[in-house]
């Protein structure tokens, strides 16, 4: 493991431009669980249910629940992963995060140019008069295990800007996060099962840009041959070294 992070971190400093993509994995130590996997959320949600926009309409309930077990029951709070990706941006030595997650973490850990191809909780629109609420707004209700209300109309249709199954990913966040793949000459892949597109094509974007491509994922994964170094390990141990190694004391 060690001559890994070594290799990662040389790997990191001879960038131009490296750029990382996350999934679930480096939320998993802040106690958000992921999608797939035993434990996985999909395991205990439908997400054809839970986060598709037909079902959405007709039984906010269920999103709710799931929103809740994503997020409130971990009283998530950023983890040594995210605070070490969000040190290396600080220091110039990360570009760009590219994230599926919509939690909020990486933003809370300090990183500033995030983008979050899935959408995030942190905006809550009500479908019937547009007032706006913020996702801190809500907490207090989804810990009741209550379902928020607006405050203005009543309405129980309150939709937080992520991305339903069945809808379109926000175009404006999709291109740029194309150009950055694109203009990355290193992309750390961390934490993402790689199964669902048009997310899980953007490290190929900068394979097909020549740029290298770093995996860091609890288990090895499938699609080795893509991986310029394959780091098989958790996101909160492993990417703190690799940045005390990448920024000198
Ligand atoms: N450190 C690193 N990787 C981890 C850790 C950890 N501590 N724990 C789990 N992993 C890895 C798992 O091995 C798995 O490969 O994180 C990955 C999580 O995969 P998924 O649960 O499929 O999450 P993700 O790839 O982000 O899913 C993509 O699918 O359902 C949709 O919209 C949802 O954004 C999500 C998308
Ligand atoms: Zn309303």
């Amino acid at each position: 493991m060690k001559e890994k992070i070594k290799k990662a971190a040389q790997l990191i400093n001879s960038a131009n431009y490296p750029v990382a993509f996350t999934g679930a994995g480096i939320s998993a130590e802040s106690g958000v669980p992921t999608f797939r996997g035993p434990d996985g959320l999909w395991n205990k949600h439908d997400p054809q249910e839970a986060v598709s926009l037909s079902s959405f309409r007709n039984q906010p309930k269920k999103f709710w629940q799931f929103a809740r077990d994503l997020i409130i029951s971990s009283g998530a709070s950023p983890n040594p992963g995210h605070r070490a990706l969000a040190r290396l941006e600080k220091q110039g030595k990360l570009k760009s995060i590219i994230t599926q997650n919509i939690d909020m973490l990486h933003q809370e850990a300090g990183s500033e140019k995030v983008l979050e191809i899935h959408g995030s909780l942190q905006k809550v629109d009500c479908q019937d008069c547009s007032q706006v609420y913020l996702w801190q707004e809500l907490t207090a209700t989804l810990k009741k295990d209550k379902l928020p209300r607006c405050d203005n109309c009543g309405s129980l249709r309150l939709k937080p800007r992520i991305v339903f199954f069945g809808e379109r990913l926000p175009e404006d966040i999709l291109q740029k996060s194309w150009a950055e793949a694109k203009r990355a000459d290193l992309m750390l892949v961390i934490g993402s099962s790689l199964e669902v597109y048009p997310a899980a094509g953007i490290p190929e974007l900068t394979r097909q840009n020549s740029g290298k491509l770093i995996y860091l994922n609890a288990d090895r994964g499938s699609r080795t041959q893509l991986f310029d170094l394959i780091i098989t390990g958790k996101a909160g141990k492993v990417l703190p070294k690799i940045a005390d190694r990448v920024i000198q004391k």
